[in-house]
């Protein structure tokens, strides 16, 4: 077997005088009656083809009747194209094919959009005829960077003794905390299987079962609202390591991520490791997230103290009633004006639920500001030292609960970080932010819920505090967060049942409902299990971060649109009666 081809992108001028073949797809046609330009196209670049009446009758007929995007055969001489035709502007410009042969494997309709260059098309239509777009260059590009990434994500954890075990795809539900898509049993009526939210069960049972290492790129599935960087299936390189603790974890990671970066050449610069750690404390505190864009400074500084006893009222109510008061500066903000503080920039406090934001710019002789004058001329002075503001600077200030003033000054930190350019596009930041809450309040039904999954690891000390204070109690989980964005999540698990137990009481989970769920799991537990922890990171994710582009499907070959249809194969999509009937199940008519 030969798998020999000359590719279209790669014929140089020392290939000048050999007899080639070229497979690929009409790129362009120049019709010049007697001479007929075809470049033809293939993943790899383009080869200009000259097909010339005289010399090849045939050909030039056959190449008449070619059109964009039909696929060819095309047999020649490559010879050196004469000095006023060179083209610099591609790879093979030197060089051009003489054809003596010229056949039409497939003809084409017109696409219904261009194919042959990088122009801006409606998503929907490049999602309904996907298979077009993934033929355009970017797309290549980008799809075959992914996969490089998977392949040296693959080789770095193999390098680190990983196994790669697959998990299965039908299974019961997994404690992600997102909707499951069901998958109904044909043998056994009304039963079903859920699609994997991640493979974190069968991973911590392969650390029982003494694989030690584990990794798998993980096909993933939640039925979640979407968004720019949230698909309803997704990729995880997910791994679990048996006898470590957060620092072996964070070294297998900061050898895998980055060795697969650098041989994809990502940003065409290698990240930098280790990565810095920032405490979920002060993350929050500093940047007021938990996924921090360190890319730029502005950080939140605490006000609290400073003007608890301030004559500008709503400060020193809130402050009274249990609340903060904490304020950023925006560097050179004189140029912010009234107008767009209490529009633009106020409607992002808002929608963070802020009461208001407060403002003072701070000028050469002084502050100004409808509010200045409540402040004592003691607290302007430390409000300026405590936020380090310079005249030409301008002060936001939001008075609220602790987390209200985090969201609100962290949403206005980021809004403006991008709207005033304060970072430097190519710079990737990549961090782990350390320590996360064990549990946090539900927003739909104000119980307590896992902040990370139910089998994560408590900080050592804080154990005590789970009944009295369950908020307060740190995890020991991770993320990985690059830009801003959540790359990557894991954690040191639970391998004390006694202590299990107590987290399953703390979110009101009792020993039934836990066996019933997680018995499985127990139960192994109780033939020797080893300390494990791990993580899985995004690949979808990283692999944006790596292109540097802000949509996810980008980097996904066949992703769902945003209402998580699939709009080439038109799913979901109804189903026969027949196929219910076999799986036990009716459809009850809803309105919508
Ligand atoms: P987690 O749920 O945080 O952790 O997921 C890990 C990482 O997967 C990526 N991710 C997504 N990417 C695209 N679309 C989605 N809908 C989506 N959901 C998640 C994110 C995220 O950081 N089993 C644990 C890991 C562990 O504890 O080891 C887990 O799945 O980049
Ligand atoms: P008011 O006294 O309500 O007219 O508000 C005066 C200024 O303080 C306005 O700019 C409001 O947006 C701002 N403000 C009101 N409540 C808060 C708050 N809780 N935190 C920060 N600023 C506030």
């Amino acid at each position: 077997m030969t798998l020999e081809r000359t590719y279209c992108g790669t014929p140089r001028r020392n290939d000048a005088g050999r007899r080639l073949t070229f497979y690929g797809w009409v790129d362009r046609r120049r019709d010049q009656g007697g001479l007929i330009f075809l470049d033809v196209r293939d993943h790899s670049g383009t080869v200009q083809v000259v097909i010339d009446a005289t010399r090849a009758p045939d050909a030039h007929r056959a190449a008449h009747e070619v059109r964009l995007e039909f696929v060819l055969r095309v047999d020649g001489e490559l010879r050196e194209r004469s000095a006023q035709n060179v083209n610099p502007r591609i790879a093979t410009g030197e060089v051009e094919l003489h054809a003596d042969a010229c056949t039409v494997l497939s003809a084409a309709k017109t696409p219904p959009f261009p194919v042959n260059e990088d122009t801006e098309v409606d998503e929907q239509l490049r999602l309904r005829y996907r298979y077009l777009d993934l033929r355009r260059e970017r797309m290549q590009r980008q799809l075959r960077a992914r996969a490089r990434f998977c392949t040296e994500l693959r080789r770095a954890a193999a390098e680190l003794g990983f196994v790669e075990i697959e998990t299965p795809q039908l299974i019961r539900a997994t404690p992600e905390g997102a909707r499951d898509y069901l998958v109904p049993s044909r043998l056994f009526p009304g039963s079903f299987y859920a699609l994997p939210q991640s493979p974190q069960l069968y991973k911590q049972l392969s650390m029982v079962a003494g694989f030690d290492r584990y990794f798998q790129l993980a096909h993933c599935m939640r039925d979640e609202d979407l968004r720019a960087d949230r698909q309803p299936e997704f990729t995880q390189l997910d791994v679990e390591m048996s006898f470590v603790d957060e620092e072996d974890v964070f070294a297998a990671l900061e050898h895998i991520i980055p060795a697969a970066w650098l041989a994809c050449d990502f940003r065409g610069s290698p990240l930098t490791v280790p990565f810095p750690r920032l405490t979920w404390r002060e993350a929050m505190d500093r940047y007021g997230v938990d996924k921090p864009d360190t890319r730029f400074g502005m950080l939140l500084h605490d006000l609290t103290e400073t003007l608890k006893g301030t004559g500008f009222r709503v400060f020193a109510g809130t402050v009274a009633a249990g609340g903060v008061v904490k304020g950023i500066c925006v560097e050179g903000g004189a140029d912010l004006n009234r107008s767009e503080i209490e529009g633009r920039l106020t409607d992002v406090a808002r929608a963070a639920k802020a009461k208001g934001l407060a403002y003072l710019w701070r000028r050469s002789d002084g502050w100004e500001s409808g509010i200045a004058k409540f402040f004592s001329d003691g607290e302007l002075k430390a409000i300026g030292e405590i936020t380090d503001a310079k005249p030409g600077d301008c002060v936001l200030m939001v008075a609220d609960s602790a987390p209200v003033v985090a969201a609100a000054l962290g949403a206005l930190r980021n809004h403006l970080g991008r709207a005033r350019k304060l970072y430097d596009d190519s710079r990737v930041d990549m961090l782990w932010v350390t320590e996360f809450p064990m549990f946090e309040r539900s927003e739909e039904t104000g119980g307590i819920q896992p902040a990370h999954h139910p089998f994560t690891n408590i900080v050592a000390g804080d154990t005590d505090r789970m009944e009295s204070e369950p908020l307060a109690v740190r995890s020991r989980a991770y993320d990985i967060v690059v830009n801003g964005r959540e790359a990557g999540s894991g954690s040191i698990r639970i391998t004390d049942p006694a202590l299990q137990q107590r987290v399953f009481a703390a979110l009101g989970i009792n020993a039934g409902e836990a066996q019933r769920k997680f018995g499985f799991l127990l139960e192994a537990f109780e033939y020797g299990v080893p300390p494990h922890g791990g993580f899985a990171a995004g690949i979808d994710r990283l692999v944006m971060e790596g292109l540097g582009t802000d949509n996810i499907r980008d980097v996904i070959a066949f992703p769902k649109n945003q209402q998580a249809q699939e709009v080439m194969t038109d799913a979901p999509a109804p189903v026969d009666d027949d196929q219910l009937r076999e799986l036990h199940i009716a459809v009850r008519p809803t309105s919508r």
